[in-house]
């Protein structure tokens, strides 16, 4: 089965990414955070991760927001200048400011934009494409609506979180209205969302893709689905698809973070606002993750990091 790690800004950054493709491993594919357009620009920051150096050798794949066919060009373009051929479309993020101008999960609402960006897409036959979706922003329709553009697009697949964007996060993922999507899209499908590690008690990839294949028997589309993609259950438990010591992950991801962050950024509290990202979901014991966010000095953030324990 295929399975992604979920981009997730301001935590799977380049180093992140490699950190994890070196010390665990065993993800197909790691999503960027989005590239976005700012003030009429591709957005420097962005492009500086994913600058195709840092990420050698690590299976990337760029993540762009657009709010039309002509952003979504300026974004290839840049993307394709730095010398990729696969990239993906966010039409899902939820953040009411990318929603009101028409992104992320606000382009569902705008039908004539998403056909805009299906012909940018067939202009350029050499690149790869991907769209990460939800159901849609204000109700299910709106994907539905969408959808036959969808299935024109020259896709690998369609990775579906199925909540609706004016949910955020909040509720629990639809499974049940995954399957009615997974009947209607064409392409091969990649389910998202609140898949968790086995320990967690809360949901593990494998029951849940045995769930899905048992249900998508049923409908007759045994080969549609193609995989997950798994965000916040990988930050909370990074070793959850290996057979790796969680201890020894913890370790040797943070020796990458950590020489990454001092020898790149300046200064305790940038350094340290860096590294409380790396800990902020990790599933460690409560008096060593307080210590670690509470440190506002180098040496007591080490300090607090020697006595972690799971
Ligand atoms: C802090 C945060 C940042 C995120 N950033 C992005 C992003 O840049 N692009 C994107 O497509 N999704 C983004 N997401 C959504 C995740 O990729 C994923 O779809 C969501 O967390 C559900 O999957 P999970 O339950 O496995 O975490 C973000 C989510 C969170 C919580």
């Amino acid at each position: 089965m295929y399975v992604a790690f979920a981009p997730l800004q301001g935590y799977t950054d380049a180093v992140y990414r490699r950190a994890h493709w070196e010390c665990v491993g065993g993800v197909d594919e790691y999503y960027t955070p989005f590239v976005r357009i700012e003030k009429g620009e591709v957005r420097k920051k962005d492009l500086r991760d994913t600058d195709p150096a840092a990420d050698e050798g690590v299976p990337t794949v760029p993540q762009v927001i657009a709010r039309d066919g002509d952003e979504f060009a300026r974004l290839c373009d840049a993307l394709q200048k730095q010398g990729w051929r696969r990239i993906d479309l966010n039409m899902g993020c939820p953040f009411p400011m990318q929603v009101r101008t028409g992104r992320g999960s606000g382009l569902l609402q705008h039908p004539e934009h998403v056909e805009e960006i299906l012909r940018e897409m067939q202009k350029r036959p050499e690149v790869t494409f991907s769209v990460k979706m939800r159901l849609g922003q204000e109700c299910e329709e709106e994907g539905l609506r969408v959808m036959p553009i969808i299935n024109e697009m020259p896709l690998l697949h369609v990775t579906l979180h199925p909540r609706l964007g004016k949910q955020q996060y909040k509720g629990v993922a639809d499974r049940e209205a995954f399957m009615r999507f997974m009947e209607v899209f064409r392409h091969p499908m990649v389910y998202n969302g609140d898949v968790w590690g086995v320990e967690s008690g809360k949901w593990h990839p494998e029951g849940e893709l045995n769930t899905l294949e048992k249900k998508e028997n049923a409908v007759k589309k045994g080969e549609r689905l193609k995989g997950v993609m798994i965000g916040r259950g990988l930050l909370t438990q990074p070793w959850m698809l290996s057979d790796k010591e969680p201890l020894e992950v913890i370790r040797n991801m943070h020796a990458i973070i950590y020489r990454h962050a001092t020898e790149h950024l300046c200064g305790d509290s940038q350094i340290l606002s860096r590294l409380h990202a790396f800990w902020e979901y990790l599933d460690i014991d409560h008096k060593a993750k307080k210590a670690i966010m509470k440190a506002t000095t180098l040496p007591r953030y080490r300090e607090a990091v020697a006595i972690v324990t799971l």
